[in-house]
């Protein structure tokens, strides 16, 4: 067990500490990764780390199979067996693994927890001898685990929640929670969920009349956390420039789709801008903004992903490859990209 000098510091593990639990620490990358049959990693390696790579060597990482496919061939070159942890299944055998959960979850937490900080009033109802101070209005849009656990912060901060979803199902999911669900409950509204359980992209006809329906609840909204999510596709726009003209100044939008291009036109990926008079967090990395606990739940994401890979007696590398979590992760192998989502 090797690990990089270095590699715990954002999450406040020292060297030393992965040393007393028995690790080997590496000075560098290439130190770290000339012996290793099985290579651990948050993002993938970049071309200069997977030429350090030992052939056939595994590599499991959050490798952003959609966009990073030029990196996913040149894993796949050296020869790597590689697997994208944000393929797993949704299956519940996988649930322990699933890093898009763990993850989203945190970044959920604390998009209202960042929102909250920069909004320049209070979040709850306080009825004081010098006044009474009005509940802060949340909207949360796309609600998947993000959006879930935002709705849930946001009830637990005393404001007032109301959220919106293309998924049926997620009406009473917001409902459980105690937020308002807001959407244009048509027939297509009605079958808009996958087998799989994610998002379709929903028509033209139905996006017009779900904008025009959010535009008005914008309008009074205080804070909005933005979270949709299309996987293999751009993220869809959600809250145009008009609508963000209609907000309260001191406003705030937190977009979790920065990265994937943004629910608005405005977010800047990485940046926290001011538009109109509205803050927009784009935030590319939000989990990584809780370091501590994205860090030790991922650690048991890949801990309970790799021991579905080795022999629990020997500890040797002993891979089901019709195990359908390893057919649904893998990526590349054998010199080939096998996965058909990175293949085109
Ligand atoms: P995601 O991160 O892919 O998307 C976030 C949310 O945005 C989703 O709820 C999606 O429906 C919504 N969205 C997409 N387009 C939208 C639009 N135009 N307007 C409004 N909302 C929009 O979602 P996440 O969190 O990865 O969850 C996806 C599914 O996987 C859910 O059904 C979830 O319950 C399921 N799941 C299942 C697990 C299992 O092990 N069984 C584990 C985790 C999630």
């Amino acid at each position: 067990m090797t690990v990089e000098a270095g590699a715990g510091a954002h999450a406040r593990i020292a060297d030393a500490d992965y040393a007393a639990a028995g690790a080997t620490i590496a000075p560098d990358a290439r130190a770290a990764l000339a012996d290793a049959d099985i290579v651990l990693k948050v993002r993938g390696p970049g071309a200069a780390e997977s030429a350090l790579l030992k052939k056939g060597a595994v590599v499991a990482a959050m490798l952003a199979p959609h966009t990073e496919k030029a990196a996913i061939a040149t894993l796949a070159g050296q020869g790597a067996t590689a697997f994208a942890m944000e393929f797993l299944p949704r299956i519940s055998r996988a649930q322990a693994m699933d890093v898009l959960s763990s993850q989203s979850n945190l970044a959920g937490y604390k998009a209202v927890i960042d929102a909250a900080a920069t909004f320049g009033r209070a979040m709850p109802m306080m009825m004081t001898a010098a006044g009474t101070i009005a509940p802060a209005r949340v909207l949360v849009m796309g609600v998947g685990v993000a959006g879930l656990q935002a709705i849930a912060t946001a009830k637990r901060l005393g404001a007032i929640v109301s959220a919106t979803d293309v998924r049926p199902a997620t009406k009473e999911q917001v409902e459980s929670l105690g937020g308002t669900f807001v959407a244009v409950m048509d027939e297509e509204f009605k079958n808009a969920q996958t087998a799989g359980g994610y998002a379709k992209e929903m028509s033209a006809e139905y996006q017009a009349k779900q904008a025009a329906l959010i535009a008005e609840t914008i309008k009074k909204q205080d804070i909005i956390i933005t979270t949709a999510l299309i996987p293999g596709r751009k993220a869809p726009v959600l809250v145009s420039e008009e609508m963000i003209k209609t907000m309260k100044p001191g406003s705030v939008i937190v977009d979790l789709a920065a990265e994937a291009g943004g629910n608005t036109p405005l977010t800047k990926s990485g940046e926290v801008v001011e538009v109109h008079g509205v803050t927009i967090m784009g935030y590319s990395n939000l989990p990584g903004r809780l370091a501590v606990d994205a860090s030790s739940l991922y650690a048991r994401n890949l801990f309970n992903f790799v021991s579905l890979l080795v022999d629990k007696k020997t500890g040797a590398l002993a891979i089901d490859w019709n195990d359908e979590i390893v057919k649904g992760a893998l990526v590349a192998k054998d010199g080939e990209v096998v996965h058909p989502a990175v293949k085109s």
